[in-house]
């Protein structure tokens, strides 16, 4: 076999060599935007049901490589697979998120189990082995878990909020009681991102969403500390695993994120301010991110431009182009392609 065709672009830069035509993904790439995964939604009955129906997740996590042949996919589950292993009841309402059952007094923290039933994340690991056989060469398959921090944010409130403040107020009044469910996540999310690895999985992401509201103490000990430890974790068993961070909203505290955590690249959000990223950030670990989601529904000049502006911020370094957060559903197609052409040049594929 020709060596070149094994050689994932996305797994390069991850490993350190950056590439001239960056590889390009985008979080929650399978989804509402996309008619086929509509389809299949409907076909499926529950989200839940979705995640955990081993073909259909593999064709949901397949969908947007065979449409934008995309350097990498994502495998479709949710974050909150690990509380609902943990024995949680969750819901996904349509049009209102996930629904969970709080777990908001020390009382009820104290029913929490910290063994997760695996068995119950045996579609996903299922669904993995199945997109890793449909893959091309170049193209590499991610995991994920949710970052303790913010998989707690969801267990306390039993929903999402617009400021976290059930597991702000949790961590500030019982400290140690919150740092059980911190424990719980951790321990289980090393199970089942070393699972992942195993059923194929070639880099990890761990998805910390809400990282961004925490005050400096408060990120440094919820949201790094419990990083650092499924990194550590994680490592143990498999010492050059690819793991990915996404602490969105951290800002200046990256590095000091990079520098605890170890890991090998960090997800940016749009707001993030370039050249803090380039001297303090890609100097060290490759870089992802961090077109707006908005101007990809925008479209026209302004998406064209906002393409060029990561490309000049960050393409001279380690960069894995993708966006600042999760794709919206309303965004049209068209728009996602004009972005591909516009990163790898207008031949479509480099
Ligand atoms: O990126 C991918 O394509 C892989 C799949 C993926 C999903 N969720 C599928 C999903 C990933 C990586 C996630 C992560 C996730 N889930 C996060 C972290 C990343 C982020 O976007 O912030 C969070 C906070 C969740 C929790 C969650 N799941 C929420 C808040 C919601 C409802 C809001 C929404 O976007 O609808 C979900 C549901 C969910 N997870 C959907 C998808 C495609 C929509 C469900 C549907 O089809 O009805």
């Amino acid at each position: 076999m020709d060596q070149n065709s094994t050689i994932k672009p996305f797994l390069e830069v991850l490993s350190g060599r950056r590439q001239a035509v960056p590889p390009i993904w985008m979080m929650r790439q399978a989804g509402r935007y996309l008619p086929e995964y509509r389809e299949l939604r409907a076909k499926a009955g529950g989200f839940l049901d979705l995640c955990f129906t081993p073909e259909f997740a593999a064709e949901v996590t397949l969908q947007p490589i065979r449409r934008f042949a995309f350097d990498a996919a994502i495998i479709f589950s949710d974050i909150l697979v690990i509380p609902y292993a943990l024995g949680r009841s969750v819901r996904f309402e349509v049009g209102e998120g996930p629904r969970l059952d709080p777990l908001d007094t020390p009382d009820k923290v104290a029913t929490l189990s910290h063994e997760a039933d695996m068995t119950k994340l045996e579609p996903v690991f299922e669904a993995l082995r199945r997109v890793k056989r449909e893959l091309d060469s170049k193209t590499a398959l991610i995991g994920f878990c949710g970052a303790p921090w913010t998989v707690a944010t969801y267990m306390v409130a039993g929903q999402g909020t617009s400021d976290q403040a059930p597991a702000r107020m949790m961590a500030y009044r019982h400290p140690d009681v919150f740092a059980k469910i911190i424990d719980a996540i951790v321990d289980n999310s090393i199970h089942y991102l070393l699972g992942q690895l195993k059923a194929g999985a070639d880099a990890l992401q761990i998805f910390d969403t809400w990282a961004g509201v925490l005050p400096p103490r408060e990120f440094a000990r919820w949201s790094i500390e419990p990083t650092k430890r499924i990194v550590a974790g994680v490592r143990k068993q498999v010492p050059d695993a690819k793991i990915i961070g996404f602490p969105r909203g951290a800002g200046a505290l990256l590095p000091s994120y990079i520098e605890t955590t170890g890991v090998d690249a960090v997800s940016i959000d749009w707001a993030a301010e370039p050249s803090l990223i380039r001297d303090k950030v890609q100097s060290r670990v490759a870089v992802q991110g961090n077109l707006d989601p908005l101007v990809l529904i925008a479209g026209g000049a302004a998406l064209d431009r906002a393409v060029d502006d990561v490309l000049t911020n960050f393409a001279a370094g380690r960069l894995i182009f993708n966006l600042g957060h999760g794709i919206q559903p309303e965004t049209p197609i068209p728009h996602v392609e004009q972005m591909i052409r516009r990163v790898r040049g207008s031949d479509g594929r480099q």
